[in-house]
């Protein structure tokens, strides 16, 4: 048997904090609130807490379970948890290739929120008014440019490497600790303003009035694959979170309270953004358009320092939600590494950094000066995009629910699941036949849907 690795956090709130941390990001911000209102507002919230609470949040119990039991990270959790099967292994090594071409794209798009913060702070967004064209002249040709991206993504990522650095307890927990309330303040500040402007109302029903006819099949796949991908899950990192949860912990109620967090958190960040973005008259945008182009344009017709200082508020709020997701990507890759190359933690992290520097720049400078730099007809940024939101996560999620379902013997699971007889978990049953059953059917049919329309 190999060693395990020894690191943990040290309570069940650390834990929560962490991996809300990790659920909680740009996903949350700018992408919930959009397809929520595309597809049909509270009628689409509806399916999407049965697919939170029913299919993300039983695979991250699974993630949890897997890494709890082996006390590894993905590639050795997997393969010492069935040891005559060691192949499984590959599956840990597809995540761990998820987590890195995710980050990359991660820390570019933080670099951008960084930046956005800055020029929010010093005043440069406000002076461009309710210029739409000029607000989005300007996200263009800062995104395409050459260094300012880079600087700042590097920026961004050296102070991710630096909470690895200070460990799990002392960095990740400490930050999440600070961080996520300081989070959930700062969207309610965001909420109270918006719901006060006029024309509020217009948002709120753009968001949550229940419209059955639009919510097509097209919404409930949408609902799906969302719901996985705000969980964080289907790439190893909760494995890794998982090894690190204390044995006292029930996995059950720790995944029930970070999947209720980021609902929540996912729905609080519609209210803030919609009902403002309604008020001021403009369309409803998701990703970065929403972001860099709407939000400054809603910000400066605020006017003056109440516009400054909303707007500094929102890209802090998404810069802190950038930072503990990216925290959780580079914590998988270097401890995978450390127990890998059995180096130091201080070692293994700069390799990862430095790596995932190095691939940023290159998906950042292929939205402009490296245009050129196609993959199947796609500039490398889209290429990283579309690795990232449509094969590599349910793939590497579904190799993970059959591996746990159908591979790891279930005495171990129940056990893990009862802390040895402890609990009683009543789930069980119903647990079990959705890992079975209902998580990889809905995983092939969201993977099959995704690459074929
Ligand atoms: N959950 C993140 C969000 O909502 C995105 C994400 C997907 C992620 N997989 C991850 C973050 C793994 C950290 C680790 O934006």
């Amino acid at each position: 048997m190999t060693q395990s690795n020894n690191n943990s956090f040290s309570s069940s709130l650390g834990a929560i904090m962490a991996a809300v941390g990790s659920a909680v990001g740009l996903g949350n911000i700018w992408r919930f609130p959009y397809i929520c209102g595309k597809y049909g507002g509270g009628a689409f919230l509806l399916v999407y807490l049965c697919f939170a609470f029913g299919i993300g949040m039983v695979l991250m119990m699974s993630e949890f379970v897997i890494g709890r039991r082996s006390r590894h990270t993905p590639m050795r959790a997997f393969a010492s948890l069935s040891p005559r099967r060691k192949g499984w292994r590959y599956i840990g090594l597809l995540g761990i290739v998820t987590c890195f071409f995710i980050l990359s794209q991660y820390f570019v798009i933080s670099g951008w929120t960084l930046s956005y913060f800055f020029d929010a702070v010093t005043g440069r967004l406000a002076t461009m008014g309710q210029d739409a064209a000029a607000i989005g002249c300007y996200f263009t040709e800062f995104s395409t440019s050459a260094s300012r991206p880079v600087v700042f993504l590097t920026v961004f990522a050296l102070l991710t490497a630096v909470v690895i650095l200070c460990g799990v307890q002392k960095g990740i927990e400490a930050v999440s600790k600070v961080l996520m309330p300081v989070l959930v303040v700062l969207l309610v500040v965001l909420c109270i303003r918006s719901l006060t402007l006029p024309g509020a109302s217009r948002g709120l029903s753009y968001l949550f009035s229940p419209d059955f006819s639009k919510l097509s099949a097209e919404g409930v796949l949408a609902a799906l694959g969302q719901a996985m991908f705000s969980l964080s899950v289907g790439m190893g990192v909760m494995i890794v979170y998982g090894s690190y949860i204390p044995a006292s912990d029930d996995l059950f109620r720790t995944s029930m309270w970070i999947t209720a967090s980021d609902v929540l958190i996912a729905v609080l960040s519609g209210v803030a953004i919609f009902p403002a973005v309604f008020s001021c008259g403009l369309e409803p945008a998701g990703g970065p358009g929403l972001s860099y182009c709407v939000l400054p344009n809603v910000f400066n017709s605020m006017g003056g320092v109440t516009g400054v200082v909303f707007s500094a508020i929102f890209f802090l709020l998404l810069s802190i939600a950038a930072l503990t997701s990216s925290i959780s990507l580079l914590e998988a890759l270097s401890a995978w590494l450390v127990e890998t190359l059995r180096t130091r933690r201080f070692v293994s992290t700069l390799i990862i950094v430095a790596a995932e520097i190095a691939l940023a720049s290159i998906v950042s400078l292929s939205n402009g000066m490296w245009s050129h730099l196609q993959v199947g007809g796609d500039t490398f940024f889209d290429f990283v995009d579309r690795l990232n939101s449509i094969y590599l996560p349910p793939l590497c999620a579904f190799g993970t629910v059959l591996f746990f379902a159908w591979v790891m013997p279930e005495a171990d699971v129940r056990d893990e699941l009862t802390n040895h007889g402890v609990l009683r978990a009543v789930y069980y049953p119903v647990f079990r036949f959705i890992v079975r059953w209902l998580a990889p059917l809905a995983l092939v049919v969201v993977f099959l849907t995704s690459i074929l329309t």
